[in-house]
């Protein structure tokens, strides 16, 4: 297999995963089980920081694994912009959550519109995993 269908079908594989990790996690914390859900969103948001950084080294290789191809710009920098958007969202709500449980008394804006922001934050994500899907049937 060429590495740039190793990757891609990593990438897939990654995609399908995180989407059910999320869907798990949003159920989790339906059903009130927030040490679960806790647990399930810092893994997440680190493993999506992680793998943006490893797609940003595989763009600067002089044969990067995955060529852009310019009739998906368009489509590609919306993906990307949404993805982003729900990834600074996510951080932005874990920090918020582990600065409460070392500072009690905080009662930061974050944190008393966790659920509204949460559900606006999931939606994009699994949308971007979605798109995910996409790339894979327009890149490999
Ligand atoms: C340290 C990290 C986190 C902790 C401790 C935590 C904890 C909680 C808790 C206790 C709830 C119950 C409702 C509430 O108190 O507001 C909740 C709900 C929720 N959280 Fe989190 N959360 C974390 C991270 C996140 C992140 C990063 C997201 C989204 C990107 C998220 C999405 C949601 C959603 C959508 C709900 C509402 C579930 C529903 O009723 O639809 N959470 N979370």
């Amino acid at each position: 297999m060429s590495e740039h269908n190793l990757f891609l079908n990593i990438s897939l594989v990654w995609t399908l995963v995180a989407f059910l990790i999320l869907l798990v996690s949003w159920r989790l914390a339906n059903f009130g089980n927030r040490q679960r859900h806790r647990q399930l969103m810092i893994f997440l948001t680190l493993a999506a920081w992680i793998f943006i950084a490893v797609y940003l080294w595989q763009s600067q290789r002089p044969q990067p694994l995955v060529g852009i191809k310019e009739e998906y710009i368009l489509w590609l920098v919306f993906h990307g912009v949404i993805g982003l958007i729900a990834l600074l969202g996510a951080t932005a709500l874990v920090f918020a959550r582990l600065w409460q449980e070392k500072h009690a008394e905080s009662d930061l804006y974050l944190n008393r519109h966790h659920k509204v922001y949460g559900r606006v934050f999931i939606s994009l994500w699994l949308f971007t995993h979605i798109g995910g899907v996409i790339n894979y049937i327009l890149f490999i």
